[in-house]
């Protein structure tokens, strides 16, 4: 991955720098000495404040891609995914149907262990999955959580869309309503994932009866997901999430994926965007609408995922902050416009998005609001957690 400049000041936030996909254009003319006196006079500001003067006074332009249409985003597990989305789009197929084409390769794919067949269970060994779409020219959506034993929580989420006149179904009557519209109904948990979550469950409470393992094994864990959101060349545009969302999660919990306008959004008239990561975060600024909101605003789909993380920062409770006010959480946020224009955001250094577009399938870094060395160390205390 490209390297990044060290422009940081003394204590102050990392600055999202330009990805490769800069736009043409010139530069915000700023002198390296006005943005280091704007840094330092930021540094001496609340957390949040800070982020948006140094936002303000950072000497890139404002980001994103030159437009490019078809173009079709994702997490960066979609790389494979972005690829089959975007020749199904120059095919003509329809957007939403290409992006979940996309998608369906992680869900059928049993070593991806976030998504779909062969997701991490949770506490009690039962892979839960949690999916929702949005058809930007028909502005319709369909969502499915807590849904089990069916591997393509995409296509029933595009189901309740096609099929009924509401927007959600959950649990066992989503997978009887996906079992009546025909999908097949198998294991998910596969083996691998079976002994993650048994050597976690053996790891979970020094004083129940189960055995730890004696190897020093690393126990997985995840909060993967992908998301995926698509542009053809009319502009049309469509998104789809889909997950098993927190490894190990209480029996019933529902992440941000499901929920339209958190994990994923669209608006033909303005973009689409998605979230993976601590579903938790997202819920709580509705974060797929509030990008599109924010590219409706007038900001490249760069700038306003990273509006959206600052929102997210700004919403964490105290208990997941260190001294510093830094997130004991990683999130991503992922835009494309209707131009085509497409960009990413990450609250730490080091994520990557797929995109594919005349340019062909790869992947690009996400812009971010801290550096990973910046990342608190230790456990987020949970016993901490209520009341605060
Ligand atoms: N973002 C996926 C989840 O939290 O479930």
């Amino acid at each position: 991955m490209e390297r990044r400049p060290r422009v940081k000041p003394v204590d102050a936030p990392c600055l999202p720098v330009p990805v490769r996909s800069r736009p043409p254009g010139p530069a915000m003319p700023l002198s390296r000495r006005a943005f280091l006196a704007t840094a330092t006079a930021a540094a001496s500001l609340p957390l949040t404040e800070r982020l948006h003067a140094l936002r303000l006074a950072r000497p890139v332009a404002a980001g994103g891609a030159a437009p490019s249409r078809p173009c079709v985003v994702a997490s960066d597990n979609g790389l494979r995914g972005v690829r089959r989305a975007y020749d199904l789009l120059v095919r003509g197929d329809d957007t939403l149907d290409a992006a979940i084409a996309g998608v369906n390769i992680q869900e059928l794919d049993p070593e991806d262990q976030s998504v779909g067949l062969g997701g991490l269970p949770n506490a009690e060994g039962v892979v839960q999955l949690d999916a929702s779409c949005m058809h930007g020219p028909t502005r319709r959506a369909g969502a499915v959580a807590c849904l089990e034993d069916i591997a393509t929580p995409s296509l029933v989420a595009k189901a309740v869309m096609d099929y009924t006149d509401h927007v959600m179904l959950v649990g066992r009557d989503a997978k009887r309503f996906a079992l009546q519209m025909g999908f097949r109904e198998q294991p998910l948990l596969t083996e691998k994932s079976r002994q993650d979550w048994l050597r976690w469950r053996a790891r979970l409470n020094p004083s129940d009866f189960w055995l730890d393992h004696d190897e020093d094994v690393e126990i997985r864990s995840t909060t993967g997901t992908i998301n995926m959101n698509a542009v053809n060349a009319a502009g049309d545009l469509s998104s789809v999430t889909t997950t098993s969302g927190m490894a190990y999660k209480i029996p019933g919990r529902v992440g941000d994926s499901p929920i339209v306008g958190a994990g994923q959004y669209c608006d033909n008239t303005v973009g689409a965007a998605g979230s993976t990561g601590r579903g938790e975060a997202n819920i709580k600024v509705c974060g797929g609408f509030l990008t599109v909101e924010f590219m409706r605003q007038g900001l490249a789909p760069r700038q306003a995922a990273l509006r959206t993380l600052e929102r997210m920062l700004a919403m964490t409770e105290a208990r997941l902050l260190d001294a510093k006010g830094r997130p004991r959480f990683d999130i991503q946020v992922y835009a494309l416009n209707k131009a085509g224009e497409h960009g990413a955001a990450s609250m730490y250094e080091g994520s990557q998005y797929a995109v594919c577009d005349a340019g062909g399938a790869r992947l690009e870094p996400c812009a971010f609001l801290f550096r990973r060395s910046e990342y608190p160390a230790g456990p987020v205390p949970v016993q901490r957690a209520r009341g605060r």
